[in-house]
């Protein structure tokens, strides 16, 4: 059956990726006081979402449901206790909850939009963390999953990377590529399809992460990882003075670095193998 009408029409956007018309169908099925919980188009909204106070997705939805109370739940999850304490300042009206990706502290089928942004890198089974989610995810829910592309597609942190791996060795390569390790869109995909999801659609995104100089970014690169701590002051120099040369076309003459940065965003459903007899809140969406 096709969706039909202002309500069904946000879910089926955010399974397409067009995120700004699923949030104005929210927005419209909450403002005619028609989005309940369970019924509304992000009714039962899991965001593995976390901080992201410049996440306009998660921050718009919270609020409006927040405004409307009752009518619409997010939950954000995350492993570490002091992110946690963090969101819940920020954002006091998400439901936060501590517990790992991998066993995931939430019923089953029980989530319309189920998001994961920025982390599945840092899952070390990222199988097992998106089998949790096709799990938590309503038969017609959307699993949409945000990782940064491959150091191959990254022109401004590839050659920072390949520079500091020349500099600090394997070891540095290793640490600084953690981020992008999940960047193949192929490969991605296949992890989907053994966790038991059916790709819907990929879209990637251009975006550009500023810094207020190349030091900056060297320093929010290193000193987030061990790799601080392995290297001699001398070699960090050494990297801090590469930084400058391979960053060069992205540095304006006042210093400021805008560094290109490519994410791809995969959506999937529950396989057609896992598809229930129940017809979800906003039934059968293919
Ligand atoms: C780079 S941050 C991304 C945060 C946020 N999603 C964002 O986009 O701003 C990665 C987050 O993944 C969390 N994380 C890492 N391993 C996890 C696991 N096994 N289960 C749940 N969260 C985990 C970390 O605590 C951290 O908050």
């Amino acid at each position: 059956m096709a969706a039909s009408g202002p309500v069904a029409d946000g879910p089926a956007a955010l399974a397409e990726g067009r995120w700004e018309e699923a949030r104005a169908a929210f927005e419209a099925a909450l403002a005619r006081g028609e989005a309940e919980t369970g019924q509304a188009c992000f009714g039962l909204a899991l965001a593995l979402w976390w901080l992201g106070e410049n996440h306009a997705c998660v921050d718009r939805y919270s609020r409006v449901a927040a405004e409307r109370a009752g009518a619409a739940q997010v939950t954000g999850v995350d492993l570490n206790e002091a992110m946690l304490t963090v969101a819940r300042r920020v954002r006091a009206d998400i439901d936060w909850r501590h517990g790992d990706a991998a066993a995931l502290p939430l019923a089953d089928r029980s989530f319309d939009a189920v998001l994961c942004q920025m982390a599945l890198m840092f899952f070390p089974d990222p199988i097992g963390a998106l089998r949790e989610m096709a799990r938590v995810a309503a038969p017609a829910g959307t699993v949409a999953v945000l990782v940064p592309a491959g150091l191959g597609a990254q022109p401004a942190y590839g050659p920072f990377v390949d520079m500091a791996a020349r500099q600090a060795g394997p070891q540095a390569r290793s640490l600084l590529d953690t981020y992008f390790n999940c960047g193949d869109l192929d490969e991605l995909t296949r992890l989907f399809g053994r966790a038991g999801l059916r790709v819907t659609g990929n879209q990637t995104h251009g975006g550009t992460a500023r810094f207020g100089s190349v030091d900056a970014f060297v320093t929010t690169e290193v000193e987030s990882t061990p790799l601080r701590e392995r290297i001699s002051a001398g070699v960090y120099h050494r990297i801090k003075q590469g930084a400058r040369e391979v960053l060069a076309p992205f540095t304006a003459a006042d210093g400021t670095l805008a560094a290109p940065f490519q994410v791809h965003v995969v959506r999937a459903r529950p396989s057609p193998d896992d598809v229930r007899e129940t017809p979800g809140p906003f039934g059968t969406q293919d």
